[in-house]
């Protein structure tokens, strides 16, 4: 029996909009933090809960007919990452991912963990345990101030201590792109590994894992690739699967019939412990056909032209500090400025006010981890399926709000 799912073939930018009815209200600008699920994805969710509900989740009916959609899925989200099925790894979300690949490595006093200074607060935490648990020493470098600084940063910190690398492909805070095949470059000759926090990459650009090199790589699916709430990745390139083994898992499952070889160990045998969701992971192979129908070339260039339109609006208004670069090519959809004079609570009264009057939503927020209170500022998501009259109403309401 089948599962009996309708896959919606959308194709186009203006489909997907048309498969995301709340957009008819709301000028959405936190794809960054939350991306909205289409219509169908939720209809695929609902459909293989149903089958579930309907046929008993532990029956042979039900766990045969789920077997494909969900394989399907999984292969779908390696295509679109450009890797293989058996380096590829489900978790609820990147931070559990990024902790997956931390806790893979056997920690040892005096280790060194280079780290750029624009990860996120997930990664932050990682950070502070890592030196208390283990005095591992933390090296944190200079993101902010263009490639060339970084990867000098990169060049004079390696060291024989240094066992890992950690940079995001495109930056939480400022939406900044990182160097990271150059990163990866460079650590490699020295035997160093490197983990990538792709959260605001995938499906936001085109990302294709295998081409930058890493060792690790660690998404969500709720953000830019538009699945369901709860859906992440890890990656551990093939060199590391037998190593990677970040909880207690055996060689061989316990229940495997005695005198059976192991099997070759993959990602999902060494990440993915117990009972998980089926419909979410089905979900999600839904949003990444979606996507990879729709092309990741044209969800970058959509973007990038209403991030033109925006960033051209906001530099007419007196009192902005953009912080993301603006060269072409060193950012993609996320726009962060300051605005002089507004602390916190004035940033949430702005961000309250943009709801109230325009319907926009954006994020206010800090920059940093631990937050630093000078540093606070607004964070723009401009996703492809946002509109010009959204932007449009959006930097009218910066406008008038900032003008008083
Ligand atoms: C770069 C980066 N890493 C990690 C995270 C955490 O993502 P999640 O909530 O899916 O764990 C975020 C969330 O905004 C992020 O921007």
């Amino acid at each position: 029996m089948e599962v009996g799912i309708n896959y919606k073939r959308i194709s186009t930018l203006a489909d997907l909009r048309r498969d995301l009815p709340f957009t008819k209200e709301v000028g959405y600008f936190q794809t960054g933090t939350y991306g909205p699920t289409p219509d169908s994805v939720v209809q695929v969710v609902a459909s293989a809960m149903r089958f579930e509900a309907n046929h008993g989740p532990a029956t042979s009916t039900s766990r045969e007919a789920m077997r494909e959609p969900e394989e399907r899925a999984r292969r779908a989200l390696a295509a679109l990452l450009n890797v293989k099925h058996r380096e590829l790894a489900l978790t609820t979300n990147t931070s559990q991912a990024m902790q997956r690949v931390m806790r893979a490595l056997e920690w040892r006093p005096g280790d060194e963990f280079i780290v750029s200074s624009l990860e996120h607060v997930s990664t932050t935490g990682i950070s502070w345990e890592l030196e208390r648990k283990h005095q591992v020493k933390v090296i944190t470098l200079t993101a902010d101030q263009g490639d060339a600084v970084f990867l000098e940063g990169v060049k004079s910190a390696l060291s024989p201590r240094t066992r890992l690398i950690c940079l995001s492909e495109i930056a939480s805070a400022d939406g900044r792109r990182l160097p990271v095949a150059e990163t990866c470059a460079l650590a490699h000759e020295k035997n160093v590994s490197v983990v990538v926090d792709g959260a605001q990459a995938v499906g936001q650009v085109p990302v294709d894992i295998r081409a930058l090199g890493c060792d690790y790589y660690v998404g969500s699916g709720h953000k830019w690739l538009l699945g369901p709430m709860g859906t992440g990745f890890v990656y551990a390139s093939e060199d590391h699967l037998g190593a990677f083994n970040p909880d207690y898992v055996p060689e061989r499952h316990p229940w495997t019939v005695p005198g059976t070889p192991a099997q070759e160990p993959s990602a999902r045998s060494r990440a993915e412990i117990g009972t998980y969701n089926h419909a979410l992971v089905i979900g999600l192979g839904a949003s990444v056909d979606i996507m990879a129908s729709i092309g990741l070339s044209a969800i970058e260039a959509r973007a990038a032209q209403l991030s033109k339109r925006f960033r051209d609006g906001l530099l007419e208004i007196p009192g902005v500090k953009i912080l993301t670069p603006l060269e072409p090519g060193t950012s993609a959809g996320i726009t962060s400025f300051m605005i002089q004079g507004y602390d916190r609570a004035r940033m949430e009264y702005l961000s309250t006010n943009l709801w109230d009057k325009q319907r926009v939503v954006v994020k206010a927020q800090w920059l940093t981890a631990p937050p630093r209170a000078e540093l606070v500022a607004v964070r723009v998501s401009i996703a492809g399926f946002n509109s010009e009259d959204e932007v449009d109403r959006l930097v009218e309401g910066l406008r008038d709000e900032i003008a008083g």
